[in-house]
């Protein structure tokens, strides 16, 4: 058997065509959103669980390739059927059944330390899963007003972290790759998720059941910062907003409060007390708006308030390109000032 030679260009074609292949492959290995480039303790293990799996499925995989090779050079009239018999029963029955209980079993060690709650203490955060965006409630205590936000969340660094995580709609599915697995967010009950983050950095979660038309929409930033910086965060998110007196700012003000977006919204300090979507209250200090879809710039407000149903179809926030450019601008400076 010759092997196939292929002539110069072809060969440079087939590299080019491996390397394109190969390049965002390689690529998707590390970034914000990657369980392969782990950011805590439970994502660690489940990457470890991964990189075994690769491992043992690449060897696996040599010796059957060789095998195969093998079984199409050797002379047929040279093997020796008991010998094949055995060597079949052997490799088709006791070798899969050895390496699947392994991999059973290492798989379900790990699963008590990925369930199992976090220590008396430690930081709650309850998020709740809506079409398509985020709740995040910091819960107060006796000295502590809650804070609450939407589409992002806080977490101090090296610390295990209690999710309470519920649906006020649909089944969503509440997941930050780079920092652990993913878990079910059912209306009607709490399911529980402890994170405990390993360093420091912004990461991207995302929903991760489909839930209607927004669901590739329907995502978040995780900060995680070392403990004082998270300290002050949290006791800003606390604070109502403060009154501003540049009259651009105030005009947005009495135009949010009489245009009616406090039927939905809340922005602790003002009239403004909505249900219906995202509390706004320190809005301008996110990273992004629209559950992770813009950046937090005046423009993206301003965009956003135009043209709801085109950045985000779906989006249950009408459109309000009716307003003047004027009131729609003073709106767009107002809540991108809400720091
Ligand atoms: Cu929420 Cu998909």
């Amino acid at each position: 058997m010759q092997p196939i030679a292929l002539s110069r260009p072809m060969n440079r074609r087939l590299q080019k065509l491996t390397a394109a292949a190969t390049l965002p492959t390689i690529a998707g290995c590390t970034g914000a959103q990657s369980t392969l480039d782990p950011a805590g303790r439970e994502a660690a293990q489940i990457a470890e669980l991964f990189w075994w799996m690769v491992g043992g499925a690449i060897i696996i995989w040599l010796v059957m390739v060789v095998l195969a090779v093998y079984a199409i050079w050797v002379d047929p009239e040279r093997h020796d059927p008991r010998r094949t018999a055995r060597f079949i029963i052997g490799g088709g029955v006791v070798f899969p059944t050895v390496v699947l209980t392994t991999l059973l079993v290492f798989g379900l060690q790990l699963l008590p330390q990925l369930v199992a709650p976090a220590p008396e203490g430690s930081l709650q955060i309850e998020v709740n899963g809506l079409q398509w965006w985020w709740r995040v409630r910091y819960p107060g205590d006796e000295t502590n007003e809650a804070a609450e936000l939407a589409n992002e969340i806080r977490l101090p660094v090296g610390e295990p972290v209690q999710f309470l995580l519920q649906s006020e709609d649909v089944i969503h599915a509440f997941w930050i790759p780079s920092l652990g697995g993913k878990i079910d967010m059912i209306p009607g009950r709490t399911t529980r998720l402890t994170l405990t983050p390993t360093r420091t950095g912004t990461f991207r979660g995302a929903c991760a059941e489909y839930c209607g038309e927004a669901h590739a929409h329907m995502n978040f930033d995780v900060i995680v910062m070392e403990r004082p910086e998270f300290d002050a965060w949290l006791e800003h998110q606390r604070q109502p907003v403060s009154k501003q007196d540049e009259p651009l700012l105030q005009k947005g003000r009495e135009l949010f409060l009489s245009r009616g977006c406090g039927a939905c919204h809340t922005v602790r300090g003002t009239n403004a007390t909505g249900r219906t979507g995202p509390d706004l209250t320190h809005v301008g200090g996110r990273t992004s708006i629209a559950a992770s879809v813009l950046p937090n710039e005046i423009n993206d407000f301003h965009t956003w308030l135009t043209d709801t149903d085109d950045v985000k179809p779906g989006v249950l926030m009408p459109s309000f390109h009716m307003l003047p450019e004027d009131e729609r601008g003073a709106l767009a400076a107002w809540l991108e000032g809400l720091q």
